[in-house]
């Protein structure tokens, strides 16, 4: 069961939820994951709602995404240890090594536009569909941004950001 919503009555609950981190999924192949994210933007374009996440070329999560170009945004409605648990967990653990959703005990629900699923204890949805995708030049930005998020020798932890522009097909609260 869910509860359909109009995305922008919510725009405020995603985004003062980010910065303590959310969830995004992604499922290719028949593996799927989630990842904490901290950044990301609601907006409009091309006449269309959209969630732009911005994930690390590095992240498992950016190899699943090159293959399903689909995610869903998993965003808490209540907090709590079990939250801030399973967003340092899926925010440090990487799904190549571990299946998150086993490891913390959350529960996917079958996407209901897309192949992704929701996740039950994270019920606040957007399903979204990547319609444009595009690497961040770092030699653009602020000297000071640079150098602190995209060190030289930073390793994968330092790899540019790819933005991927959601259209937000569907969006529910799982009940
Ligand atoms: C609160 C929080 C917010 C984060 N936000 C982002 C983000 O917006 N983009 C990103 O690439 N990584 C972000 N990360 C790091 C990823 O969640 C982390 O590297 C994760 O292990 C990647 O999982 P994966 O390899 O399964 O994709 C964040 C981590 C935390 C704890």
């Amino acid at each position: 069961m869910s509860k359909k919503i109009n995305v922008f009555d919510y725009a405020e609950t995603i985004l003062k939820a980010l910065p303590d981190g959310i969830l995004l999924t992604t499922k290719a192949d028949d593996v799927v994951d989630t990842m904490a994210i901290g950044w990301g933007f609601l907006g409009r374009e091309w006449e269309k709602p959209m969630f732009v996440t911005v994930i690390r070329d590095s992240r498992y999560t950016r190899e699943l995404l090159a293959k399903n170009k689909e995610f869903t945004v998993n965003v808490p409605l209540e907090a709590g240890d079990k939250v801030t648990e399973v967003i340092g967990f899926c925010g440090s653990q990487s799904g190549r090594d571990v299946d998150k959703f086993e490891a913390c005990g959350l529960t996917q629900v079958p996407g209901e536009v897309v192949t992704v699923p929701a996740i039950k204890e994270f019920p606040l949805t957007l399903e979204c569909k990547v319609l444009y995708e595009e690497e961040q030049a770092v030699a653009k930005l602020p000297a000071d941004i640079a150098e602190a998020m995209y060190p030289a020798d930073g390793g994968p932890g330092a790899a540019p950001h790819i933005a991927f522009y959601g259209e937000i097909v569907a969006a529910y609260i799982v009940e």
